[in-house]
């Protein structure tokens, strides 16, 4: 028998708490699998490779009550997340021994698929109408890399990170040349090369000045730590700009309302700036009133919304442009299927000093 740690959902954080490792995110090392003979039942065995902490595993586990765009995970159940995983043994066509699989999975080192627990029994009339059920972005084969690139490409600039810059620049953004971008903190790489690709200026913000320099290294052509600078006065003294791509929301979508041009486009990414913050001590919006004087075109956004539209380019498009080496990202590889907990925790915090797409090795092969 083979030792099978998880990463268990042990209990819900309250509404915008940050979750805590030992208490509402506990690693279960008491499982054990026996990787030869357990019963596949026309699925296939996948031992874990590398996870991908990304923040809507935190949405994920609100009260369902919570009205928001995804279904919930379970208390008690395992943590459900993107990963690339390898294909150990196999009864499914389709899949074969030594794939590698990247999408959604069982948090856990070694799980037969499809996975059972934790996944939503999703019907529709059980959710508000916009609810997506995240259990059907099911594990799909990736190219081998053959060594070319790493496989934690996976999980950021060919994972859910790149594929959503890719069909937000795509789908709401646009951008031109000339045109000025503003970006706000998060996993911003992908967001400043596809703006500097369109021949735009990208202003990105960050929480720490390692970030910031990091923002620079990719192209951004300012970058300011948010915490040291106030957004409004660098926008005003570096805008105006054309297109905003908010993973903020607050003082940043504020300020880029103030800051934008008439017909402006914002592409709202994400709202970390609330998502662990008392309801009663989030930022209310003083320039709302601009979005309609200024014609403002502001378009919330979830990646499934334009998969159909916009995947076959970006497999397209980004594996070339990588190969052309006209696209870079960069990974921080924590090791250790136990450090998990914490480096989901992590990407809910602001500021955590390495610039860069978290990922969670787990093993080698
Ligand atoms: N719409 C979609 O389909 C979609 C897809 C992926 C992600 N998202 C959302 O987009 C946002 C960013 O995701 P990501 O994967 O890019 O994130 P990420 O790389 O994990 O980074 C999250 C970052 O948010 C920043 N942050 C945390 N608290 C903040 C605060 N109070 N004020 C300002 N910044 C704060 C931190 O950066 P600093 O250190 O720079 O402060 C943190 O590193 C999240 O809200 C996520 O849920 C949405």
């Amino acid at each position: 028998m083979t030792s099978n740690a998880r990463v268990v959902f042990a209990k819900r954080p309250a509404s915008n708490e940050l979750p805590k490792v030992g208490e509402h995110l506990i690693i279960d090392k008491s499982r054990t699998i026996d990787l030869d003979h357990v019963p596949l039942n026309g699925g296939y065995l996948t031992k874990t490779l590398i996870l991908s902490p990304e923040p809507a595993i935190r949405e994920r586990m609100r009260d369902p009550s919570i009205t928001s765009y995804t279904t919930t995970l379970t208390v008690g159940g395992p943590i459900l997340g993107f990963a690339v995983v390898v294909v150990l043994r196999s009864e499914k066509e389709g899949f074969k021994v030594g794939d590698n699989l990247y999408g959604l999975t069982v948090w856990e080192e070694y799980t037969v698929q499809p996975y059972v627990e934790g996944r939503v029994n999703f019907k529709p009339e059980e959710w508000p109408p916009y609810t997506f059920d995240m259990d059907s972005l099911a594990l799909q084969v990736v190219p081998n890399p053959n060594g070319l690139y790493p496989l934690s490409k996976y999980t950021s600039i060919m994972g859910t990170p790149g594929l959503t810059a890719f069909v937000g620049m795509e789908g709401i953004i646009e951008g031109k040349e000339g045109d000025t971008l503003f970006v706000s903190s998060g996993d911003l790489l992908m967001v400043i090369q596809l703006g500097k690709l369109k021949g735009m200026k990208v202003i990105a913000s960050a929480g720490s000045d390692a970030k910031v320099e990091y923002m620079k290294s990719v192209g951004a052509d300012l970058a300011f730590n948010y915490k040291k600078e106030n957004y409004g006065e660098f926008l005003l003294k570096h805008g105006p700009i054309n297109a905003f791509w908010d993973n903020v929301g607050g003082e940043a979508l504020d300020a880029a309302l103030e800051s934008i041009t008439p017909y402006g486009k914002v592409a709202v990414c994400g709202t970390s700036a609330s998502d662990v913050t008392p309801t009663s001590e989030q930022y209310k919006l003083k320039n709302a009133y601009l979005i309609m004087k200024k014609r403002i075109k502001i378009q919330g956004f979830i990646v499934p919304d334009f998969i159909p539209q916009f995947m076959g380019k970006f497999f397209e498009t980004v594996p070339a442009l990588m190969a052309q080496g006209k696209l870079k990202s960069q990974e921080i590889e924590i090791e250790g299927f136990e450090n998990a907990p914490q480096a989901l925790v992590d990407t809910l915090c602001s500021g955590h000093e390495k610039a860069g797409t978290l990922v969670v090795v787990v093993a080698k092969e």
